[in-house]
């Protein structure tokens, strides 16, 4: 049997969602693959407590399972690849032992997953994964989304480089500088979310120049907040030299992806960024190459 889910990239307000505030995030959809075999024991390639953390929620006794991951997303580059990966493995035991799980059940199992894989998750990645929609995102208490309707999808770049950032221990790390300096890292949370509602208006719009320039903002703030690097500041700079009318970090930083909108020169910033040594993923609506 198989399963499949989304990835997911932040457009605005990854980091502030953590502290309740919105999210604008769009899926990367339809590119995990989970295929699921009988097999003599159980035998995959992923962390032991995450699956057996996944196979006890889904109420699955009986181990002899072979779990084969086929994933277009890089891990570890702020893509929601290990929610993604939750969810298709989730949907591929429903289909072959026929749990009836619907996508609430689905988002609470990946939900329990990401706790496990980073503390104290906003459910961002998880609800991208699960209902593979643009969407404005809050956990407030219990994960709230508004689903985006647009008929023109935004002309967006992903790239990424060797460095890999660690959700947990960047979330850790915003937590621990926010203790020093609760007044100012709130304020900089509230400025996201502002950016993530108006984000979410331009969006529907297909106003790129100013959604881009919201971006080019929050990334502002995500370097105040500490989660950027020479590396991610470099393609940053180098995606808004070649025309990109916004570019930021994705994800939560400290390595990881940038994200660059690129309305009427895609091409020129893929070029130079995979000329720069970096790799990429270019997303419009359904389509990803
Ligand atoms: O898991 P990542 O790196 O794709 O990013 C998650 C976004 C954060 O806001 C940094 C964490 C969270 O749980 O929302």
């Amino acid at each position: 049997a198989t399963g499949m889910a989304a990835g997911k990239v932040i457009l605005l307000g990854e980091h502030g969602v953590v502290y309740g505030r919105h999210a604008l995030a769009l899926p990367i959809p339809d590119v995990v693959n989970v295929t699921i075999t009988r097999a003599s024991e159980l035998s995959h390639d992923l962390p032991g407590e995450f699956v057996d953390l996944l196979l006890n929620e889904l109420g699955v006794e009986d181990k002899g399972w072979q779990i084969s991951i086929d994933s277009e997303l890089p891990f570890g580059k702020g893509l929601g690849s290990s929610a993604a990966i939750a969810v298709a493995i989730a949907r591929a035991f429903d289909n072959a032992l026929q749990l009836g799980l619907d996508d609430e059940r689905v988002n609470a199992i990946a939900f329990a997953s990401e706790k496990l894989a980073h503390g104290t998750p906003s459910g961002v990645d998880n609800t991208l994964a699960t209902f593979a929609k643009p969407m404005l995102f809050r956990n407030a208490g219990g994960l709230q989304f508004e689903s985006l309707d647009f008929d023109t999808p935004p002309p967006l770049i992903i790239a990424w480089g060797q460095e890999t950032g660690r959700t947990s221990e960047q979330v850790a790390g915003v937590r621990k500088r926010r203790e020093q300096s609760a007044a100012h890292f709130d304020c900089l949370f509230d400025e996201m979310d502002r950016l993530s509602r108006q984000g979410a208006e331009l969006l529907q719009a297909a106003n790129w120049e100013e959604l881009g320039a919201l971006m080019n903002i929050c990334h502002g703030l995500l370097n105040a907040i500490g989660v950027s690097t020479p590396d991610l500041e470099r393609m940053v700079a180098l995606a808004r030299h070649c025309g990109a009318v916004g570019a930021k970090i994705t994800g939560a930083g400290g390595g990881g992806s940038i994200v660059a909108l690129c309305p009427g020169n895609s091409s020129a910033v893929d070029t130079e960024l995979r000329r720069a040594g970096y790799q990429t993923l270019v997303l419009a609506g359904k389509q990803v190459s």
